[in-house]
């Protein structure tokens, strides 16, 4: 099963992603964490991210759709995989749908998780995220069980840097204009499905299971 998640900063697409992965053993690939986890290691691929994500803008294309389709010829995905936070232009749908194609493939699922943006910059504010392993916690909505570190690993929990109020609002404007008319090119294809994400993080999750069976 192949499935991307679609929403703006802050929808809950991680967390989703992450449930679904565990749900139907499938990896979660998500480009934020793999930019994130180069700039914590310095590489010259997260040094250039960071230029661009620090400022709320989309890394671009280039760099961007490379990392993702080595990502998914790896042997674990071969049965499917999750994608959070790609694509995020036309450009970068079109690529992944042809290279989809050349394989005889599609993607199965789109599902577009809906959140005003009246409640993401409350969400963002509180978020703290593990920068190891990529999981997501809210101080208020989903604290983890000691205060600043990871339930999974252990390791500490950390605001991102994008996600101050000003950043966290370039990032909405980013989305509507470059990330939003996915939903009308998944629509197209018959594979859009949207869960109303403003509801508690199972519920939201079991209209998801009800969607992908
Ligand atoms: P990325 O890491 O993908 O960030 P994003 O899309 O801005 O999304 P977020 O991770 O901020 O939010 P989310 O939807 O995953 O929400 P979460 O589950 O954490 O990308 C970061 C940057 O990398 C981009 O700005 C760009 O520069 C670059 N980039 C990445 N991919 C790229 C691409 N393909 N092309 C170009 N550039 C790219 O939830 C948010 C908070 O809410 C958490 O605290 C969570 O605990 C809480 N929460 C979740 N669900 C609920 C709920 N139902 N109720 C209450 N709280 C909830
Ligand atoms: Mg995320």
């Amino acid at each position: 099963m192949k499935i991307i998640m679609l929403g703006a900063p802050g929808a809950g697409k991680g967390t989703q992603a992450k449930m679904i992965a565990d749900k139907y053993q499938i990896p979660h690939i998500s480009t934020g964490d793999i930019f994130r986890a180069n700039i914590k290691n310095g590489t010259e691929l997260g040094k250039e991210a960071k230029t661009y994500m620090d400022k709320g803008l989309l890394v671009p294309d280039e760099l961007t759709v490379k990392i993702l389709l080595d990502r998914v010829a790896q042997a674990d995905c071969a049965n499917g995989y999750v994608l959070d936070g790609f694509p995020r232009t036309i450009p970068q749908a079109e690529v992944l749908d042809k290279a989809l194609n050349e394989l005889g493939d599609k993607i199965d699922y789109a599902i577009n998780v809906d959140v005003p943006d009246e409640n993401i910059i409350n969400r963002m504010s509180g978020r703290r995220a593990c920068l190891s392993c990529g999981a997501t916690y809210h101080l208020v909505h989903i604290p983890p069980k000691t205060e600043g570190v990871c339930d999974t690993c252990g390791q500490a929990l950390v605001l991102r840097d994008d996600d101050k109020p000003e950043t966290v609002k370039n990032r909405l404007n980013v989305y509507h204009e470059q990330t939003q008319p996915l939903i009308e090119f998944y629509t197209a294809k018959g594979v859009l499905k949207t869960v109303d994400g403003t509801r508690d993080m199972k519920d939201v999750f079991a209209s998801i299971v009800a969607i992908l069976g």
